[in-house]
């Protein structure tokens, strides 16, 4: 279980995120909506635990383990994995050596080269990928939806018990959506104990990923939480309701 409470964030000295909390419970999707430049990305980064983000009060816990300070890469051990909005090219490295060593640093183990491409080349066949990307160097002149469709294979590949996805719809088109979201589907009915973090603008993500809970961030923190019918609200008349009534209360203040 993630638990995030009373956080206070900042990122070159402006605070993104101020009186910030979050729960989500083992098995749970859970869904984070809001405008454009609330916040959302930087949650998910933080979460990660990105330096770029200073954590100045709250902490964050997994399944009862302080992680506040923890570096990223024993978050990544602890099994929570994000996919990036915007995933980064790494030059002068290959996807099949960074996902080789993504996953023999995330379970501590050597991976022989032949089981390695058996679980590869799986994964790619059932996400539909071209074959050739795996090759390729990490996500350089990748399509803005084959840089997506990587990031579901490193989560397949890498088996997190908490998965957060940060705008994963973006880039991808209709089939290549459903490809995505029916994998995504897929892992969490074999990992029944998985939580999802989806951070989303569209519907048709909500149609296969149903979230238990949906949460509207605004001016840092979340300012209204419901079930799957405050989506269905957001997606019919946006977001100034709860925008509004936030600023009339901070008159009130
Ligand atoms: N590295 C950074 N430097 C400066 N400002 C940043 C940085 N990262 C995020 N921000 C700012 O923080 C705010 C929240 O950004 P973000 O979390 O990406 O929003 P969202 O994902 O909700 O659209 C925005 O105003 C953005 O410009
Ligand atoms: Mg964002």
């Amino acid at each position: 279980m993630l638990e995030i409470k009373n956080l206070k964030v900042s990122v070159n000295n402006k605070i993104i995120l101020n009186k910030f909390n979050l729960e989500i419970k083992n098995g749970q999707i859970c869904a984070l909506m809001g405008p454009n430049g609330v916040g959302k990305s930087t949650i998910s980064k933080v979460i990660l635990g990105d330096k770029n983000y200073k954590v100045l009060e709250g902490t964050i816990k997994y399944n009862n383990q302080e992680i506040t300070k923890l570096p990223t890469d024993k978050r990544a051990k602890l099994g929570i994995f994000l996919a990036m909005q915007t995933p980064s090219t790494i030059e002068g490295v290959s996807n099949q050596d960074f996902l080789k060593t993504a996953m023999e640093s995330t379970f501590e183990k050597h991976i022989g080269l032949y089981q390695f491409i058996l679980e590869c080349e799986k994964a790619v066949k059932e996400l539909k990928m071209d074959p050739t990307l795996i090759q390729r160097n990490l996500n350089d002149g990748f399509s803005g939806g084959e840089k997506k469709k990587n990031e579901i294979l490193q989560m397949k590949l890498l088996k997190p018990s908490l998965i957060i996805l940060d705008e994963i719809d973006s880039g991808l088109d209709v089939d290549s959506m459903k490809t995505v979201f029916t994998n995504i589907k897929d892992y969490l009915e074999e990992n029944p104990q998985t939580s999802l973090l989806i951070i989303s603008h569209y519907p048709m993500i909500f149609e296969y990923l149903k979230p238990d809970t949906v949460n509207i961030l605004s001016q840092g923190k979340i300012v209204k939480t419901s079930d799957y019918t405050l989506a269905q609200e957001i997606f019919k008349n946006g977001y100034n309701k709860y925008i509004k009534a936030l600023n009339q209360e901070d008159k009130n203040e």
